[in-house]
């Protein structure tokens, strides 16, 4: 039986998770929201280090053989130290600026994703990599996972703040947008919206699952079939969880605390 740990700063993984489930529908799933911590886009890289640690501990505890950190900020800022401290296939995720390349017939790209994310030498790695014949533009996005955390996914404050991070990039000649946090995803119909149907929206979800059935592949020996399990954790309000993973997830689920929980 294969178990993978999934985790996030909070429920925006969710967007991941869901890609899993559908590349993978025998392996058990667990997945954790760090919602007493979120969000990790404005802290500093140890103090996430930290998070991304104690939250795969549990997970290896809760029986995961590997993890997948369905999380831009916290790959950028914590996925060497978990390779050097835990032993497990770790997948983390990164802005998809290749495919955004390959996409863009103005040449120019724009970036949503967290501070955390674009100040990372991650980041400024990636866009050395595949950005050298092509304009990136990016764009924070203060506020935004907080309006996912509390489920507003259509409200006019989400819209306002939609409005305000996606116009500018858009007026300076971006034809494609990353999606650089799993927390954007569940906002594509509004993002949608505001930058027209014609702007291809590309998040690194799906990618993600093809990868970890890759590693899967190589790595762990799992033949069993039937349908997978999935077990929903939070280190904050339990209730509040369910309400908001059930939501997003598209059917009734119950979020249980984790554990020894700070
Ligand atoms: N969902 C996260 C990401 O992919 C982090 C959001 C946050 O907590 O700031 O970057």
């Amino acid at each position: 039986m294969t178990t993978i740990g999934v985790f996030d700063s909070g429920v925006g993984g969710l967007s991941v998770l869901r890609h899993i489930r559908s590349t993978l529908p025998d392996a058990d799933l667990v997945y954790v929201a760090d919602s007493a911590h979120v969000p990790y886009g404005d802290k500093p890289q140890h103090y996430i280090e930290q998070r991304a640690v104690e939250l795969t501990r549990f997970l290896v505890a809760e029986g995961a053989e590997a993890i997948v950190v369905a999380c831009n900020t916290a790959t950028a800022a914590a996925a060497a130290k978990l390779r050097c401290d835990i032993e497990c296939p770790i997948i983390g995720m990164e802005p998809a600026v290749k495919p955004a390349a390959l996409a863009t017939r103005s040449g120019v790209v724009g970036v949503l994703a967290t501070a955390g994310t674009l100040r990372s030498a991650r980041f400024a790695a990636l866009l050395e990599r595949h950005a050298k014949n092509i304009e990136v533009i990016t764009q924070g996005c203060p506020g935004l996972v907080e309006q996912v955390e509390s489920g507003d996914l259509e409200g006019p404050r989400t819209l306002s703040l939609v409005e305000r991070y996606t116009r500018p990039l858009l007026s300076r000649g971006a034809d494609t947008l990353i999606l650089g946090c799993t927390h954007y995803p569940f906002l594509a119909p509004m993002i949608r919206q505001v930058a027209g149907p014609a702007i291809p929206l590309i998040d690194t979800g799906e990618a993600v699952a093809r990868q970890l059935q890759r590693r899967l592949l190589t790595e762990l020996t799992d033949t069993r079939a039937g349908a997978g399990t999935c077990r929903f954790f939070t280190s904050g309000y339990a209730n509040t969880a369910t309400l908001i993973m059930s939501r997003l997830w598209g059917s009734a689920v119950i979020a249980q605390p984790m554990k020894g929980a700070v």
